[in-house]
Order: structure tokens, then C-alpha cells, then sequence
């Protein structure tokens, strides 16, 4: 049964989607951006409300989601822990079954993963992850959704999927949320990532939730991981939740910065990611975020995008 006729689906880790609703989400997101740069009115999520929860700072997630809840006609609810009774342990079950019955779609930022599977399961609506320790699909949604129209779309704006295929990523850095996320992503279409963490901060296949082995390939020298990579791409040393080990990751990441080098061991055409926030002069330098590899603006800009085609998609079921 299609999302929004029926079926009522999350979208909680990347592994939550097939490689063809993937496509369809793709296809979608091109159309759905490029009304936007017209200036073309489409607003199918009208009287629709999104609910979002942050217990983390954001900057995109939050002006992505509803930036674009509004453009498609929709309204936005924005609680916080600090605002609303969930820092003062009204626990997560009550709070969704409460906060569900009053909106048509919610969007959570929070800690452990088992969180926001507590919240989905006491869900009346679909609930999306907009980050947890573990996982932060929208953002990789918005990596892939980037790579295409760089490597896969025509003039006309039709999308090839292929060209995900027999890629190869270089993650360099934690073995962390977007980490993981990418070895979901690579599993179900169909491409390589090659990862190198310092040690101690490796990426644990259990908690990736992956079980083809071979989506990854795991290097000491993070210089080695890029070797050949099609998109080198990287994210902080801390991520929010692990400040307490910020001085211990500081001096354990200190070989892990992309830096022209590293690049320059990339295919010619190699494109440099970074979800933001950067912190120029650790994970990666200054030359090569603001150089012309660089898409991360784009990147950023393309959250709004794609995460407009998963509210309809979890909304409205398939469009088109
Ligand atoms: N990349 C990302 O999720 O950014 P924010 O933390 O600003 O939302
Ligand atoms: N890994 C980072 C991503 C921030 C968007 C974090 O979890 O803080």
C-alpha cells in the first residue's frame, strides 16, 4: 500500500526506504526544486502540520523543514526540551501519543535512536529522524540527492541512478551518525564507501545495521581511503552530545584532515561534501571547503529540497 493511502510509514534510519522509492524520491525532488527556483506555487500540504523537536542545536534541518513545509502550503510547530514538558520527563510514549493526535507529521532531533523508535511507536502520523547518535538519513538523502545532479542528471532534469553505481565515497573522520548512514546508503545502491577513522572511533557494522560487508572497506591512513574516491567527503570531530571528549578527539583527529592532498589522491572529478557545521582548519582546510571541488552549499540548500519530497511522499503516497 502506498504512504498516505493506508500504510502509515516512518522514516527513521536510511534502510527504512528501497532503492526504488529512492528513485522515485530523487525524481521528485529535482521537480519540486526546480518549481521552487521558478517561482512556481505548489502547495499540496495545505492544513498539513509538521511538528518539530529539537533536544540539539540546528541550523539547516531546522530552516530546511520548515522553510518547505511552508512553501508547500503547511504550517510548523518548533518545540524545544528546554520549552516543552519533554525536559521535564513527561516520558516519550505520552508525548507522542499526545503531540500525534493534533499534528499530520513529525520531525525529531535527539539522542539515542531508541528515542525516537519509542516515539514512532506511540505514533499517529509519520515520524522522520532529523538526526540521533546513530543515524541522519534526511542529510544523507540531500549528499545523494547533490552527487546526482552533479554526476546523473540530464539538461532536462531526468535523473540516472546508475551513476550511484560502483562509486566509491572516502569517509574520513568519526565513525559517527552520517558514518553510518552512509554504509546504510551504499548497501542499498549499490556503491563503496571507504572509511578511516582514527582508532578507537571506528564505525561498528552492528550499530550501522548493515549486513553486506562489503558495501565498506575500512583504511589506517585516511590519505589511502581517498585513493580513486568519486566524493570525499568528511563531518566534526565532536559531534553534539560528545563535547565532554572534545580534547581527547582533537588530539586522536589531528591526522584526519582533508586536505589538498587528500584530494588530490581523489579522481580528478572527485566533488567534496560536508554536511556543516565546519570547522576550517580541523576537518577539513580552508582550501578545500571553499575550493572548487566544493559543493557544500548546494549540499546544504538540497536538505530543503529533498526533504520536501519525503513530507509528500510519507504524505501523500507517490505523486507523479
Ligand atoms: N547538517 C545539519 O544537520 O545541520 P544542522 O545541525 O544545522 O541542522
Ligand atoms: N555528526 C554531527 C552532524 C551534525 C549535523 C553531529 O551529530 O553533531
Amino acid at each position: 500500500m502506498k504512504p498516505g493511502q493506508g500504510l502509515m510509514r516512518h522514516y527513521l534510519q536510511f534502510k527504512d526506504f528501497r532503492a526504488e522509492e529512492y528513485a522515485h524520491l530523487f525524481d521528485r525532488a529535482a521537480i519540486i526544486k526546480r518549481r521552487f527556483k521558478n517561482y512556481e506555487r505548489y502547495q499540496p500540504l495545505a492544513d498539513r502540520t509538521l511538528a518539530m523537536i529539537f533536544e540539539k542545536a540546528s541550523t539547516r534541518t531546522r530552516v530546511s523543514f520548515e522553510a518547505g513545509m511552508y512553501q508547500m502550503g503547511g504550517s510548523v510547530v518548533h518545540l524545544t526540551t528546554g520549552d516543552s514538558q519533554l525536559g521535564r520527563a513527561e516520558p516519550v510514549e505520552d508525548s507522542a501519543r499526545v503531540i500525534s493526535r493534533m499534528v499530520d507529521i513529525v520531525m525529531i532531533r535527539t539522542f539515542e535512536q531508541s528515542k525516537i523508535e519509542a516515539f514512532a511507536a506511540h505514533s499517529r502520523v509519520p515520524v522522520i529522524n532529523g538526526l540521533t547518535n546513530e543515524y541522519h538519513p534526511c542529510q544523507i538523502l540531500a549528499d545523494l540527492f547533490t552527487f546526482i545532479e552533479n554526476r546523473g542528471m540530464d539538461r532536462r532534469g531526468a535523473i540516472d541512478m546508475n551513476c550511484l553505481k560502483g562509486r566509491v565515497v572516502a569517509w574520513v573522520g568519526d565513525g559517527n551518525n552520517m558514518a553510518n548512514t552512509w554504509l546504510q546508503a551504499a548497501e542499498i545502491l549499490g556503491f563503496t564507501v571507504h572509511v578511516s577513522t582514527p582508532s578507537g572511533y571506528e564505525v561498528d557494522p552492528v550499530v550501522a545495521g548493515i549486513k553486506n560487508p562489503a558495501c565498506y572497506r575500512v583504511f589506517k591512513d585516511p590519505r589511502e581511503a581517498c585513493d580513486g574516491a568519486d566524493l570525499v567527503t568528511t563531518d566534526v570531530w565532536t559531534s553534539m552530545g560528545y563535547e565532554a571528549e572534545n580534547e581527547a578527539r582533537k588530539a586522536a583527529f589531528a591526522d584526519w584532515c582533508v586536505d589538498r592532498d587528500m584530494m588530490a589522491r581523489a579522481k580528478g572529478d572527485a566533488l567534496f561534501m560536508h554536511c556543516l557545521p565546519a570547522h576550517r582548519g580541523e576537518e577539513v582546510a580552508a582550501d578545500v571547503i571553499d575550493g572548487p571541488q566544493s559543493v557544500v552549499w548546494d549540499e546544504a540548500e538540497n536538505r530543503m529540497h529533498v526533504q520536501k519530497a519525503l513530507m509528500e511522499y510519507l504524505l501523500l503516497g507517490r505523486i507523479g
